[in-house]
């Protein structure tokens, strides 16, 4: 059974702590929210997510629980063992995702033309960071897997070569792992980074779990990246909205800055609730039990790959990634008719799904028998007869960019709509963005060409710059 005050510190969760006294002996109060633990709300909303959630909706500043900005009280304890675990200078919780934990690291970090090289496959929260700091972007665009309509890694010597020839650049910034879980040789890439003095920040938003078992990939803080950000929601058993934004113990960067941008981005009602999962994930993680979940997944994961080998016309994304991330695809089946007929007909709900495949994630929480009805489920599909369909809607459009403007100078620039078919040729004025993965199809400041068409389903016209 995991002890919350268990004498080992790793174990200790202050804010849980804190939370867990409050709920037994709260003030009377008369401070927002004013639902007041519930007492002041709709009665079905009440039965439906349970009084002890409403007990516990309060936000920082009252009930003695600590503050977030500046941190103070249970919330800067939990912070501080939070950065210990991984080894970090520093950690800031956040509440609004790693979507602010990246806008907060470009409004702090880059100044406007400042260079900067990023992965194109980067979140778009990164760009819209840079939209508003006015950065100049050079793209870094990661391997092409065509097969799987998805980008993958990007080479240590494509950076390289990008330093060389342009010694203005100031940042390297890098998602990984990808989406769907292809990594790329940080240590390589930090090296070279170190070569050229220069920062680098690691978007590892899909990779909290690595800092807790050596079979997954190394979080970029070993490898010396100034700053790194992890989603703790995604995968590390937070609740959703609750990120983590840690600085390495060698960084570049000046943590007030960081705190500072944080504290103007991010809400000024942070959830309590949010910050004790994220307290709580840390210490589970840490824990013999959160352990033994998070080995299971793994286990689980190389279980799987192991019995789909068996079924017919099903291949699985191998090469360099992290094993809990199951991109798969049947023979015969687009990725979206796999979804609909696993969801409608078994009950399975998957990640995602493109025109080519299904991203199925192991996670902390899912069972030996769950996988057991998937692996069972997809044999089974495999024996069926689908009618096949037309491949048209791809996830992810492998183009290179073409930019003539910068980001920021395009969102502010005067615009205009067109429609779709007159827009070839013209320069975007928007950020377009499938979510997930929220990878940009295309950017303020970048050409219009006519193969962003099939990607453009949605649309039926566009905003571009103004001529
Ligand atoms: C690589 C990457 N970075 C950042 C984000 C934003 O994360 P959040 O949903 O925690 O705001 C995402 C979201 O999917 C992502 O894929």
């Amino acid at each position: 059974m995991f002890n919350l005050f268990n004498k080992n510190k790793d174990n200790e969760a202050p804010l849980l702590s804190a939370m867990f006294n409050y709920k037994k002996a709260p003030m009377t109060g008369f401070h927002i929210p004013g639902h007041n633990r519930g007492q002041g709300i709709h009665p079905k909303f009440k039965e439906l997510i349970g009084d002890d959630a409403l007990r516990l909706d309060t936000t920082d500043e009252f009930d003695n629980l600590g503050t977030l900005h500046p941190a103070s009280g249970a919330i800067e304890e939990a912070q501080k063992i939070a950065a210990k675990c991984w080894g970090a200078k520093r950690t800031f919780f956040v509440t609004g995702g790693s979507t602010i934990a990246n806008l907060a690291l470009a409004f702090s970090i880059t100044s406007p033309n400042d260079e900067i090289l990023i992965g194109r496959n980067c979140h778009r929260s990164v760009l819209t960071g840079l939209i508003i700091s006015g950065a100049k972007v050079n793209w870094l665009i990661p391997k092409k897997l065509d097969d799987w309509a998805i980008f993958g890694n990007i080479e240590a010597q494509d950076v390289e070569n990008k330093l060389k020839n342009n010694r203005n650049i100031k940042l390297v910034w890098i998602t990984n792992p990808t989406y769907e879980g292809v990594i790329s040789d940080i240590e390589a890439i930090s090296k070279i980074c170190r070569k050229y003095k220069v920062s680098l920040i690691v978007d590892e938003a899909h990779g909290s779990l690595w800092n807790f078992n050596s079979k997954l990939p190394n979080c970029a803080l070993r490898y010396g990246a100034d700053a790194v950000v992890n989603s703790l929601h995604k995968t590390g058993g937070a609740m959703t909205q609750s990120s983590m934004l840690h600085l390495s113990k060698n960084s570049s960067f000046d943590e007030n800055k960081v705190e500072h941008a944080l504290k103007l981005l991010h809400t000024t009602s942070p959830s309590l609730l949010l910050l004790t999962s994220l307290d709580a994930s840390r210490a589970y993680l840490s824990s013999s039990e959160g352990k033994n979940k998070l080995q299971n997944a793994i286990d689980n994961a190389l279980y799987f790959r192991k019995e789909i080998q068996n079924i017919k016309g099903l291949s699985i994304l191998e090469d360099n990634i992290d094993i809990t991330k199951l991109f798969i695809k049947m023979q015969g089946l687009t990725g979206l008719q796999l979804e609909y007929i696993l969801e409608h007909d078994y009950k399975i709900e998957v990640e995602s799904a493109s025109d080519e495949g299904i991203l199925l994630l192991s996670n902390l929480g899912n069972t030996r028998a769950e996988f057991e009805y998937l692996i069972k489920s997809l044999k089974d599909i495999s024996y069926k007869k689908y009618e096949a369909t037309q491949k048209n809607v791809k996830i992810m459009p492998l183009i290179d960019p073409e930019i003539v403007m910068n980001l920021r100078e395009a969102y502010f620039a005067p615009k205009e709509y067109v429609s779709k078919n007159d827009s070839v040729g013209r320069i975007s004025s928007e950020v377009i963005a499938l979510c997930p993965p929220g990878i940009s199809i295309l950017l303020p400041g970048e050409i219009i060409k006519k193969e962003h068409m099939p990607f453009l389903f949605n649309y039926d016209r566009l905003e571009v710059i103004k001529e």
